[in-house]
């Protein structure tokens, strides 16, 4: 047991202590937990499973950076900026772009400094590809496709000291009278013994959604989990509607949860998708071809599948067969394929998109505040501005480098100042939440609600969310994590539902374009006093 966990029962349960409680422990929850011990904070990490068991660890591609004197020629931060602009749709924080884009070289920096091995090319320098919607090799790599686990590694070994609770569950937040968040309730180990952590701020750094899917490339953690836990607490939500489909994932007949991914470097490094008759897809769709962003290349798969002849294709194929050495470039792509039997090197490897990565999340300030006092966000869970309508590929690491430190930073300050005084929260009785089950819900969101939406499909949606509803007291990890699913996927429903257009990763076969006149603007979501997601007025929240 942590040193900061105390093993008397009290009224709640077990009791923790900490200055700051970071929940999650991928690369955003672990850069911020280690800046904020290194900043003297006393710092405890609650995780859902193992330390390494997050998202990040999944992440293939790598990190977008532009490094001084290890850039493409013509190659700049402006042009990472203008990228990531492109990419978003019109819809991202061109200040919150700038600014994670720039704090990018010291970010690796110091990711390097914990001891991350990125790729090598010939000359000893840092070897860079490219993915879609990238103007340059701007993206390096770790492993050849296995960028993800080398920062989880190194992040992780360098955690080594740090209070960790694994396989801790966060419930909800504990508020004290004045509004301020100081702690969070917590189901402990595989008995889900409840407990609270108190402490003067709340980082979440809980990663993404896609278990709203059937297929997706998250782990069976990514429940929305924070999401959720924010919005209960009284925080602002914003960009849900745009959840990113990866163009490629590994096909494989009725594949359910997590699918092996298929980088987009491996297209970065010349493979090209076909379709079953061997007609490339992205002819003529898009100026950058195989390398389009990914909102672009997903929505013309599926277009491509529906439109084949008595519509019975479910997957299209990408042919690698000219890279050359591809076990030795791709060996994590190389190593699933081989368990699917397909060989890259002398037949296509079928693939499918699958859901990725949500673009929006809670709001916060360049800084991690949510509009909640003692409540931040950092990584997947948060939306900073950067990703807008469609995150432009390998952003994601970067954000949680840059966005993990800077985040503890300003907990450090609001403590400083006496913005985050110490408080006791009040730990209600355990609360009680609308419950779909996961494959309910997986089901519904991956019919209605996935690539290609609509008014009817979505409210079907929603009636059918509403029927299968239970109100059951969150006392299991199961209950909890059903409870985030149910609450994101209306929250989803309700965004999706009213942006009547077409842009990023939001594609709508009854609105088919992209309407600026109306919609150049996010939408912000929060929950009324009844609990339900409902859409906040976007001048007097702020967000546009
Ligand atoms: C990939 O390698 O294609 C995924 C990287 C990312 O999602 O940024």
């Amino acid at each position: 047991m942590s040193p900061l966990v105390s093993d008397h029962e009290s009224k709640t349960g077990w009791e923790a202590d900490a200055d700051v409680v970071v929940i999650g422990s991928g690369v955003a929850g672990l850069t911020a937990a280690l800046r904020a011990a290194e900043l003297g904070l006393r710092t405890l990490v609650v995780t859902k499973g193992h330390l390494s068991d997050g998202n990040t660890r999944w992440a293939q591609g790598g990190v977008a950076v532009v490094l001084p004197d290890e850039a493409d020629e013509g190659d700049s931060l402006d042009a990472h900026v203008s990228d990531t602009l492109a990419a978003g749709g019109g819809l991202c924080d061109v200040e919150a772009v700038r600014a994670i884009v720039a704090d990018g070289p010291e970010a690796v920096r110091r990711l390097r400094d914990r001891g991350a091995r990125f790729d090598a090319d010939d000359s000893g320098r840092l070897a860079r590809t490219r993915e879609g919607g990238h103007s340059s090799f701007r993206v390096i790599h770790a492993g050849g496709d296995a960028t993800g686990a080398e920062v989880q590694r190194a992040l992780s070994a360098a955690a080594d000291g740090l209070a960790v609770l694994e396989h801790h569950v966060a419930v909800d937040a504990l508020t004290a009278p004045s509004g301020q968040v100081c702690g969070v309730r917590v189901l402990a180990g595989p008995d889900a013994t409840p407990g609270v952590v108190r402490a003067r701020a709340v980082v979440l750094a809980t990663g993404g959604l896609g278990q709203l899917y059937r297929s997706t490339s998250n782990p069976e953690q990514a429940t929305g989990d924070g999401l959720a836990l924010a919005l209960r607490a009284g925080a602002t939500a914003a960009d849900l509607e745009f959840v990113q489909f990866h163009p490629t994932v590994l096909y494989t007949p009725e594949a359910k949860g997590r699918c092996p991914l298929v980088t987009e470097a491996v297209r970065g490094e010349g493979a090209v998708l076909v379709d079953a008759a061997g007609r490339r897809v992205m002819e003529g769709v898009h100026p950058l071809g195989d390398l389009a962003p990914r909102d672009v290349v997903s929505a013309a798969i599926t277009r491509r599948l529906a439109s084949a002849p008595g519509g019975v294709d479910d997957h299209v194929y990408l042919d690698a067969t000219g890279i050359a050495g591809f076990a030795e470039r791709f060996p994590t792509v190389a190593a699933a394929c081989a368990a699917a039997g397909v060989d890259p090197a002398r037949e296509p490897i079928p693939v499918v998109p699958a859901a990725h990565f949500a673009c929006g999340g809670v709001i916060t300030d360049p800084h991690g505040r949510t509009v909640v006092p003692g409540l931040y966000a950092v990584g997947e869970v948060a939306r900073t501005g950067l990703h807008g309508a469609n995150r432009l590929a390998s952003n994601s690491l970067l954000e949680g480098l840059v966005m993990g430190r800077r985040a503890v930073e300003a907990v450090a300050a609001d403590v400083a100042s006496g913005r985050l005084p110490r408080e006791r929260g009040i730990a209600a009785p355990v609360p009680r939440a609308p419950v779909v089950s996961r494959p309910v819900v997986q089901r519904l969101m991956s019919r209605y609600a996935a690539i290609g939406r609509d008014a009817d499909g979505m409210a079907v949606a929603g009636s059918a969310l509403d029927v299968s509803t239970q109100d059951v007291p969150l006392w299991t990890v199961e209950a909890v994590e059903d409870a985030a699913l149910t609450l994101v996927a209306r929250a989803v429903l309700a965004a999706a539902s009213a942006r009547e257009e077409t842009r990023g990763c939001h594609v709508r076969h009854d609105r088919p374009e992209r309407d600026d006149r109306r919609w150049l603007r996010s939408q912000t979501v929060r929950l009324n006093p009844s609990g339900q997601p409902v859409l906040a007025d976007p001048i007097l929240e702020g967000v546009a």
